[in-house]
């Protein structure tokens, strides 16, 4: 076996048992267990304090960039509410999100919105509501920002191709040096300001040198425009697309940050440098915990179907190829894990749709009705693209760390049907 492949393997095993700790640990917390009591499964278990730390995490690895939460990763109360204590800014892509910043009351100073596409309504909402940074990719987008205020900022947005990442979003928006050009170009002549760029590597990309690169052609290229059109940019934002690591290790924030760093530093003085992370400061806040609810063995082999699926918070898996590891509990509380009575399993979701499989190949004790399963890493783009498909409810999600209250709720939105009492 070669070095390299036995260093992967105990990076692997190493990553296995942080999560599986990990998850134990917060089955064993008197707030976990009285969440799953009180609510039954599935249950979504966040804590905020988790959110917290990886902002602060950000801000010690790249400490002279600004960083603007993208509330669509996890558009939770409690997570705005540890992010705006922080200090952290925001970015918005719909009036919804925006609307629940507004109830929380953060200042419009602190939000920026970056949806390049965007209903004229949703504009004069925004800027009625005191914001004032937009990014434009198309002339189209550019001509409605035509009787904005004076205050208003537009930054292009880049595309930057990256096959590597689970979500190339260079496909949809994004432009290249030529069109940017172009749009500076026009923005002058309709009075419009450019304050500069941004641009986003693609999401769960572990690839630090191509988001190196990303920032590097950024930057030659506001140096060249800055020069042909005798303009003078004052914002860069880099994205988001800090990876997380799910079944495997990636790079981690500060790695990216190592290779950033050089490249973004000299600038600082110059340039307002902001982020848009999202998947990076929840991803590891949320936990699955589902319940097995049929047992079947099918030509191939054995079948778990549990309460929650990819129509459901696992609409990572299909929606994002990311896959969440799944443990049992009676292999999390019963120590060190006897593997040798483990067989492979189908984990099926609750819906009567056949594409509903959250994970095929998966290594799991002997579990019956009624066993619990805990998925850690469960924040990012689970709960917010959930559906209601078969009619199923959307599954809560209970705030830890806030003691034993009960009789609170808390919810992705005020109104919205995920609402749980915080435990
Ligand atoms: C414009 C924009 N900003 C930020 C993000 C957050 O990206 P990530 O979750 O990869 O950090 C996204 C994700 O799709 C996005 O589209």
């Amino acid at each position: 076996m070669s070095q390299a492949t036995r260093a992967d393997r105990r990076a692997m095993r190493t990553l296995i048992e942080r999560r599986r700790a990990e998850a134990s640990a917060l089955l064993a917390t008197d707030a976990g267990r009285a969440a799953v009591a009180v609510h039954g499964t599935p249950l979504l278990l966040l804590d905020p304090d988790r959110v917290r730390r990886q902002y602060r995490r950000l801000c010690d690895a790249l400490p002279f960039v600004r960083f603007h939460y993208a509330v669509k990763a996890l558009a939770h109360d409690a997570v705005i509410g540890a992010l705006d204590d922080a200090g952290s800014g925001f970015d918005v892509a719909t009036a919804d999100e925006l609307s629940l910043l507004q109830r929380r009351g953060i200042d419009a100073s602190r939000i920026i919105h970056t949806h390049p596409v965007k209903k004229p309504s949703e504009i004069s909402e925004a800027i009625a509501a005191g914001v004032r940074t937009f990014v434009i990719d198309n002339e189209a987008e550019l001509g409605k920002f035509a009787d904005a205020p004076p205050d208003v900022r537009l930054l292009v947005r880049l595309a930057y191709r990256s096959p590597h990442a689970k979500s190339d979003l260079s496909s949809k928006f994004g432009v290249g040096p030529f069109e940017a050009a172009n749009l500076v170009a026009r923005a002058r002549l309709t009075g419009s300001r450019i304050a500069g760029f941004s641009f986003h590597v693609g999401s769960q990309l572990d690839d630090p040198g191509r988001f190196a690169h990303a920032v590097g052609d950024t930057l030659a290229l506001m140096d060249d425009l800055e020069r042909r059109f005798g303009v003078s940019f004052d914002t860069l934002d880099i994205g988001g697309g800090f990876p997380v690591a799910y079944d495997a290790p990636t790079s981690s924030l500060e790695d990216v940050a190592e290779r950033l760093r050089p490249i973004l530093e000299p600038h600082a003085a110059r340039l307002d440098i902001i982020a848009e992370p999202g998947r990076v400061l929840v991803a590891e806040a949320m936990t699955l915990v589902t319940s097995v609810v049929g047992v079947a063995e099918r030509d191939d082999g054995r079948w778990y179907y549990i309460d929650d699926g990819v129509y459901g918070s696992y609409s990572n898996v299909v929606a994002e190829d990311v896959h969440p590891l799944v443990f049992a509990e009676r292999e999390l509380l019963g120590g060190t894990p006897d593997e040798a009575s483990h067989r492979w399993a189908t984990l099926g979701g609750p819906t009567c749709d056949s594409s509903d499989v959250v994970a095929r190949e998966l290594l799991l004790p002997e579990l019956a009705v009624g066993d619990l399963l805990v998925s850690p890493t469960m924040g990012a783009y689970t709960a917010v693209t959930a559906t209601r498909f078969n009619g199923r409810a959307l599954t809560p999600i209970a705030v830890m760390g806030r003691g034993l209250t009960t009789g609170e709720v808390t919810a992705i939105g005020a109104s919205d049907p995920r609402a749980a009492s915080i435990v």
